[in-house]
């Protein structure tokens, strides 16, 4: 069989700490044989540490290569349509970076170059290969949490702002916290409670302290006069099947410390899940009219979330499967922070625009 040829827009962080490590760790099903960034030490330099024979500043020189099947687009999210788009027109399968999109009508664009081609769009959102949401999907199947009605979702950091790269910058990232790691841990209780459709949404929106320079932060300092995103958003999530989700996501907030995880709230049992803890899930529970907590010990091995998310891709396309993560649920979330942005303006309850 042939290998599956991998390209890779956007050379920087992710794309070298996850995405080419991923393909790497299969070098019998594929081969990266292109990079491509608008930074050309970063391509050459990523390139270079994985013998990588083909550079480019400009990705569309790389999408014409016709050993080039699959991408992985892992620019700043201003640039994840446009790339996305123009892969799936030439003929290949993409794996694009969350969030999808800056917002909504950007994902149903891309969707619609995933119809028109037929080819396979997988977004990044690594969370759902993780030991514990394998636990907790398979314990939720097997009817344990009887309905999961009501979660809360929590990603919040106390004085971590990064101030590299353009985190900080609303016109690249389209967003602070919410999009930037808001997107993981709505993902992951979406995923959790079956990605409910969502129907509307209302939420505050902060920016309560990062522009202030008299507040420290842990990961360096940062121009404060260039902090366009929000450093907090909380708000609450109504969903067609009468389920709700609160989530609340921070940059930086006076809390005892980084919080990142989710609350389940099901007719027979309740979990607690701290997805940074060694101790990530507990269980609340009832049998015989006593109260029971349970931790599971035995959850399933998973070396690397960001290399399963990779090897699902590449495995989808070599078996002409469906997308493991398809960009159906990557519109849902964006268009559920479009509508959270909208109320912190409106200060109303907004509809969720699918
Ligand atoms: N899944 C995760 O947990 C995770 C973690 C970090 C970042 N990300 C996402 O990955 C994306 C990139 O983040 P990063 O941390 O790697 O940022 P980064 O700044 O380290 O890398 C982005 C790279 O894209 C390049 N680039 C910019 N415009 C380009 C263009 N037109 N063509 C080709 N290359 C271009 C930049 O030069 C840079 O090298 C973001 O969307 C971010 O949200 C995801």
């Amino acid at each position: 069989m042939k290998k599956l040829g991998i390209g890779i827009i956007g050379a920087g962080g992710i794309a070298q700490g996850c995405h080419m490590p991923g393909y790497a760790s299969m070098p019998d099903l594929c081969e990266i044989v292109a990079v491509a960034d608008t930074n050309e030490a970063a391509a050459k330099a990523a390139a270079e540490k994985f013998g990588v024979p083909n550079v480019f500043s400009d990705y569309r020189e790389l999408l014409a290569l016709p050993d080039v099947d699959a991408v992985s687009v892992a620019t700043p999210n201003r640039l994840h349509r446009q790339p996305t788009i123009d892969a799936l027109l030439a003929g290949k399968h993409v794996l694009c970076e969350k969030p999808m999109a800056m917002n909504a009508q950007e994902c149903r664009e891309m969707i619609a170059a995933e119809k028109q081609s037929g080819m396979l769009l997988q977004i990044a959102l690594q969370w759902r290969f993780s030991a514990i949401a394998r636990f907790m999907r398979k314990f939720i199947d097997g009817g344990n949490m009887g309905k999961v009605y009501y979660a809360r979702a929590q990603a919040l950091r106390r004085r971590e702002v990064p101030g590299w790269g353009v985190f900080i910058d609303k016109e690249q990232q389209g967003g602070g916290p919410l999009i930037d790691i808001g997107v993981h841990i709505l993902d992951f209780t979406l995923f959790l409670m079956g990605y409910p459709k969502p129907v509307t949404a209302t939420a505050n929106i902060y920016q309560a302290m990062a522009k202030d320079p008299k507040h420290w932060n842990a990961w360096g300092d940062y121009d404060r006069s260039k902090f366009t995103v929000e450093d907090f958003a909380a708000g609450f999530i109504r969903f067609e099947d009468g389920s709700a989700v609160t989530l609340e996501s921070s940059f930086m907030s006076n809390i005892r410390q980084e919080f990142f995880g989710c609350q389940l709230f099901g007719t027979e049992a309740g979990a607690e899940l701290d997805l940074f803890s060694d101790d990530p899930v507990t269980i609340y529970t009832e049998l015989d009219q006593q109260l029971f907590d349970m931790k599971p010990r035995n959850l399933p091995r998973v070396k690397s979330m960001h290399t399963d998310e990779v090897v699902a891709f590449v495995r989808a396309i070599l078996n002409g499967e469906p997308s493991p993560v398809p960009g159906e649920q990557g519109l849902i979330l964006n268009a559920i922070f479009d509508a959270m942005y909208r109320s912190g303006e409106s200060g109303r309850e907004e509809r969720v625009e699918l």
